[in-house]
């Protein structure tokens, strides 16, 4: 019986493995690089998310001890693990793989899952890491600009990242720029996209953002960066139109007494009434009380 029931759970293991190793990765995933060139600090600070998150299960780098799983989790230092482009690395490390290796898009910034690539690579004396694009770069520049706007014949949402440092304008490519709709209590994430080689990147809208009066909304574009992040802001139609609710109009707790139904008014104030008469009667009585004492000595 418990046999049966460990055959099955390996057959599901080996046909979920069979379809992990059909699903691909796409190929600009494939081809995507670290947004900065690898150094020793880079290499330590991997070296330290490695030993508390890879360890575990992919063993020590070159030691080929990792854990007896199925699939098995590959020793990092080993030919086969090391073949896979930075891209895929660092894809399946943001999304898993199969249903053993877990995805670390929660858990690791993206720094530190470039930081473990890092690592990982100092063990491959072969390896030399493919040239930093120069647009992830270039955003984090003074002289880098962001124009956020709206096309009135395609109907899309466009925002153009420049850089103007050599003189000359020049569109970045492959900057990654959020999208945030104004909220009263804050900048509600709607959603993102990468500029394309013109510089240029399109934003799809959901149609039921809910807006002011006239449908506007407050559009707030932002790059993606740990310092010197651009930020633009347009105010456009795009929205639902939405008549304003007063805070004051519904009946919250602070709403001011004229909201409240007559009757609700007539009964606190015959209850304040009710008790101002008993202790108002409870004085008479001590009065009565004390008259008598004093009519009696
Ligand atoms: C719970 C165990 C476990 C942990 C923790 C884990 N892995 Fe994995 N990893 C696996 C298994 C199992 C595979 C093989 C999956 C497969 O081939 O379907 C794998 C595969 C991979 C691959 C693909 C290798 C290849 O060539 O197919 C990479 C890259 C990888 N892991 C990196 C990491 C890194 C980096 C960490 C730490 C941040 C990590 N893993 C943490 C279990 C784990």
């Amino acid at each position: 019986m418990r046999f049966n029931i460990l055959s099955a759970l390996f057959v599901v293991i080996f046909a979920s493995n069979l379809f992990a190793q059909t699903a691909t990765i796409p190929a600009d995933a494939k081809a995507r690089t670290a947004p900065f060139v690898f150094s020793t600090e880079s290499k330590d600070r991997g070296d330290k998310v490695y030993q508390a998150n890879c360890k575990s299960c992919h063993g020590d780098v070159g030691k080929a001890n990792y854990a007896k799983l199925v699939p098995i989790p590959k020793d990092p230092a080993s030919p086969e693990y090391q073949k896979n482009t930075d891209g895929e690395m660092f894809y399946i490390l943001s999304n898993g793989k199969g249903l053993l290796m877990p995805t670390f898009v929660n858990t690791l910034t993206e720094e530190q899952r470039w930081d473990v690539i890092a690592y990982v690579r100092s063990f491959n004396k072969d390896y030399t890491q493919p040239p930093v694009k120069a647009a992830g770069e270039s955003v984090k520049t003074e002289t880098a600009k962001m124009a956020l706007g709206y096309d009135l014949n395609s109907k899309k949402l466009w925002a153009m990242v420049t850089d103007s440092g050599s003189g000359t304008k020049k569109p970045l490519s492959d900057v990654t720029i959020k999208l945030f709709v104004k909220r009263t209590f804050g900048n509600l994430p709607i959603t993102q996209a990468v500029t394309s080689n013109l510089g240029v990147a399109y934003f799809d809208l959901p149609a039921d953002i809910p807006g002011d009066s006239l449908g506007n909304i407050l559009l707030i574009a932002r790059t993606t960066g740990s310092n010197n992040e651009l930020t633009s802001s347009l105010t456009e139609k795009l929205g639902v139109v939405t008549k304003p609710k007063l805070l004051l109009d519904q009946r919250a707790w602070w709403s001011v007494n004229k909201m409240a139904p007559i009757w609700l008014i007539l009964l606190y104030l015959a209850g304040i009434a009710g008790i101002g008469a008993t202790v108002l009667y409870i004085l008479l009585q001590l009065r009565k009380i004390k008259k008598l004492n004093d009519s009696k000595s």
